[in-house]
C-alpha cells in the first residue's frame, strides 16, 4: 500500500503513530544506551510544553491514534503528565517507556492519563542496577510497577532487551511479572556503537533463547511476544519494515523524521516542527523514496517496530 493523500491536505493517511523523544537527558547510564548520564544536565534545546501542544492538537485534528513519550528518560521532563493529559484530550492513546526510577511519585498524577505503561527492566535484582549503573533501580521500577498497578492501570508491560549479560534472565523476568500480575515483552539488545558488538547475541543465542520464550509463551507464560515476532527471531528472517509508512518521530529539539533510529546514516529529517506544520513536513511525495531505500533495512529487530510493519504488510491495518 502506497502512503496516499488525505483529506486532510497532503499528510500520508496511513500514519497513525508519534513518537516524541521528550528528553535525551537521562537518570540512569545503562551500558548498552546511546543516551544518558547527564540527569541535571543541559536541557539544550528541548520543546516547551506549549510547542509539545501545538503539535498534538495538530496531530490529533490530522487523525492520528496513538502517542508515546520516551527519551532518554521522559519522567525527568516535569512538563510529561501536562503533555499526557492534552494527548488525551486530543484524542490520542498513550503510552509511556520508562525506567520507573521516577514513575512512584508520579502515579497519581500519570494513571488516568496514561493508557501503556511500558517499563524497562533488564535483569531481577542486582544485576539490572549494574547493567543500568544505577543502584536501587530495580527496587524503584518494580514499586512503581505495584504503584500503577493499585491505583488501577490497566496495561502495564516490562520490556526487556537480552543480550549475552542477561540471557540467562528470561525465566526470572517471567516469574516476576507473572507475580505482578502483568507481562513481558523481550527482543534482542542492538549494537549502538561497535563496541557493543560484544554483547549483541549470536544468531545461535538467539535462536535458542526466542525458542524458549515460545515455548514459555505457549504453555501459559505471560509473555507479551507475537508468535511472529518471536518466529521471525527463531528462523533468522528478514522482513519489509513498514514503519516509516505508519509512524513519525519528533526528537527532544523538534527535529522530525520517519525512522527508529535517528543516529543512522540513512535518516534523513524532513525540518523542524518549531518552523513548519507537521503536514508540510510529512508528504507522500518525500516519505515515497525514503520508504524505497528503507524497505529491506532490517536494523530493528523491536516488537513496535516488527510487529507494526507484519500487521501493516498483511493490510491488517488501514
Ligand atoms: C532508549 S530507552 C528510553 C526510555 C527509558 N529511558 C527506558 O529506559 O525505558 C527505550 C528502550 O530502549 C531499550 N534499550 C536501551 N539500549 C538498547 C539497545 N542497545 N538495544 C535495544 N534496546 C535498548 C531500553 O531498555 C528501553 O526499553
Ligand atoms: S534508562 Fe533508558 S535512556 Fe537512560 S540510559 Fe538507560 S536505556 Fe538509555
Ligand atoms: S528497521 Fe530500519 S527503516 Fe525500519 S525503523 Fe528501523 S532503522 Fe528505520
Amino acid at each position: 500500500m502506497k502512503p496516499g493523500k488525505s483529506k486532510n491536505g497532503g499528510f500520508p493517511r496511513t500514519i497513525d503513530t508519534v513518537y516524541l523523544r521528550i528528553t535525551n537527558r537521562c537518570n540512569c547510564r545503562c551500558l548498552t544506551c546511546v543516551n544518558g548520564g547527564s540527569e541535571d544536565g543541559d536541557p539544550g534545546n528541548e520543546l516547551t510544553y506549549r510547542e509539545i501542544a501545538v503539535v498534538l492538537d495538530e496531530l490529533g485534528g490530522l487523525g492520528l491514534k496513538h502517542f508515546t513519550l520516551w527519551g532518554g528518560e521522559p519522567l525527568l521532563r516535569k512538563e510529561s503528565p501536562r503533555v499526557f493529559k492534552h494527548a488525551k484530550k486530543v484524542g490520542l492513546s498513550t503510552t509511556i517507556c520508562t525506567n520507573g526510577i521516577l514513575l512512584e511519585r508520579l502515579a497519581d498524577d500519570l494513571v488516568g492519563c496514561v493508557d501503556h505503561f511500558v517499563v524497562s527492566l533488564d535483569a531481577v535484582g542486582p544485576l539490572h542496577d549494574r547493567l543500568r549503573n544505577r543502584k536501587g533501580t530495580f527496587d524503584g521500577a518494580v514499586s512503581a510497577i505495584r504503584a500503577v498497578t493499585d491505583r488501577g492501570a490497566s496495561f502495564v508491560k516490562i520490556w526487556t532487551h537480552l543480550n549475552r549479560r542477561n540471557i540467562g534472565e528470561v525465566d526470572r523476568l517471567i516469574s516476576l511479572a507473572d507475580g505482578l500480575g502483568i507481562v513481558v515483552e523481550f527482543f534482542p539488545t542492538h549494537a549502538e556503537t561497535p563496541d557493543m558488538e560484544r554483547v549483541v547475541l549470536t544468531d545461535g543465542q538467539k535462536r535458542k533463547v526466542f525458542s524458549r520464550i515460545l515455548s514459555k509463551k505457549q504453555s501459559g507464560a505471560p509473555v507479551a511476544n507475537s508468535d511472529h515476532f518471536l518466529n521471525h527471531l527463531i528462523k533468522g528472517t528478514t522482513f519489509r519494515c513498514s514503519y516509516p509508512k505508519t509512524a513519525i518521530e519528533i526528537n527532544d529539539n523538534g527535529d522530525l523524521y520517519s525512522c527508529e533510529r535517528p543516529m543512522g546514516s540513512m535518516c534523513r529529517v524532513w525540518g523542524n516542527i518549531r518552523d513548519h506544520r507537521v503536514s508540510e513536513l510529512v508528504t507522500p511525495e518525500r516519505l515515497a523514496p525514503f520508504i524505497e531505500d528503507m524497505k529491506d533495512c532490517n536494523y530493528c529487530s523491536i516488537p513496535c517496530i516488527f510487529d507494526t510493519s507484519w500487521e501493516f504488510n498483511h493490510r491488517i491495518r488501514g
